[in-house]
């Protein structure tokens, strides 16, 4: 099998070297900045033997080399600086996710393509129109990253294994997302039933802020561990057909209400990419929150 991620930066570099280390399949990096991709697969090569995978890992500047991919990965892009909303990155990253969806067409055009670059669920949909492909083979990583970080501030606060603990996040990655605890739970226990509603409120806030409590520490970018973690497991569940359930960024066509969008909702990930939406039962405040999200969405859309 194959996999291929465009930009080798923060990102990309770092979901190549997960991607390597579950060793499932070979892994093509493709930047535009000449010998960096060649140089950073050349590194993660060089730790196969240490960390005992077999798979090839190169970097090219070529698109040619991701001809015959099962899914590529597009994070190429700006990332965010202190101040920026991820909706200021969106003029420069729509052109660039245009160039990276010609190229995929031109190379590997059947493969399954999944989204990274910001403002997340606006790439989706450009990548969506621009390729053409059945919908369930374009989808976006970004609930499964608010997830996680939702599920690891639970897990500190109440003190207990970050296992235990399973949350979802839903909407648009964004100001606008919908981090759902009263669907969470701790080892099957409800979430509201073992917190404070002021601590769930304070770690709701957390997560929704997460990305940019990090571009505030480091200055000069954004997140990169928990994401490419995100996008190696559902890369991995595609691959494998592991059909696992996570929230994603998937063309909706009616699903929740809406239309002709792409939104984070839960979706069932295996070898056809989105094989299934997943609907939930909402309660009113959560519908309404998914419906300004929605709005949210839209309204960047609309600038494309
Ligand atoms: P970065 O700046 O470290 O890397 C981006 C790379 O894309 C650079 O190496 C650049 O040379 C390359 N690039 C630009 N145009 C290209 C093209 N036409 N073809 C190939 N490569 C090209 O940024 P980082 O931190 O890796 O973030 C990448 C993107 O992912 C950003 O838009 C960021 O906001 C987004 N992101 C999204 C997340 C999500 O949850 N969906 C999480 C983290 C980041
Ligand atoms: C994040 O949430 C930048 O979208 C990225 O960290």
């Amino acid at each position: 099998m194959k996999v291929s991620v465009i930009g080798a930066g923060n990102v990309g570099a770092t979901a190549v070297q997960r991607l390597a280390e579950l060793d499932i399949a070979d892994v093509t990096m493709v930047d535009i900045v000449e010998g960096m991709p060649q140089g950073k697969a050349l590194d993660i090569s060089q730790a196969a033997p240490i960390m005992g995978y077999d798979v090839d890992v190169t970097g090219t500047n070529d698109y040619a080399d991701i001809e015959g991919s099962d899914i590529v990965v597009v994070t190429a892009g700006i990332a965010r600086k202190p101040g920026m909303d991820r909706d200021d990155l969106l003029a420069t990253n729509i052109k660039i996710t245009q160039q990276v969806c010609n190229n995929i067409e031109n190379y590997t055009p059947d493969s399954i393509i999944m989204t990274v670059t910001n403002p997340l669920d606006i790439i989706t949909y450009a990548a969506a129109k621009c390729t053409n492909l059945e919908r369930g083979k374009v989808f976006g990583m970004s609930g499964l990253l608010d997830s996680s970080r939702f599920e690891s501030f639970i897990a500190k606060e109440i003190g207990c294994s970050m296992k235990d603990v399973s949350a979802m996040v839903l909407g648009g990655h964004g100001n606008s997302m919908v981090p759902l605890p009263d669907h969470a739970t701790v080892s099957g226990m409800p979430l509201p039933e073992i917190m404070d509603r002021e601590d769930i409120d304070r770690i709701v806030e957390r997560t929704i802020n997460a990305g940019a409590e990090i571009v505030g520490h480091l200055k000069t970018g954004s997140a990169f561990y928990a994401p490419s973690a995100a996008i190696a497991s559902m890369v991995e569940s595609v691959l494998l057909d592991k059909k696992r359930i996570v929230p994603a960024s998937a063309y909706l066509d009616g699903e929740y209400g809406y239309r002709d969008i792409c939104l984070g909702v839960p979706v069932k990930l295996g070898k056809k990419g989105v094989e299934e939406i997943i609907e939930l039962e909402l309660k009113a405040e959560q519908k309404d929150a998914l419906d300004r999200s929605a709005e949210a969405v839209r309204s960047s859309i609309s600038k494309i």
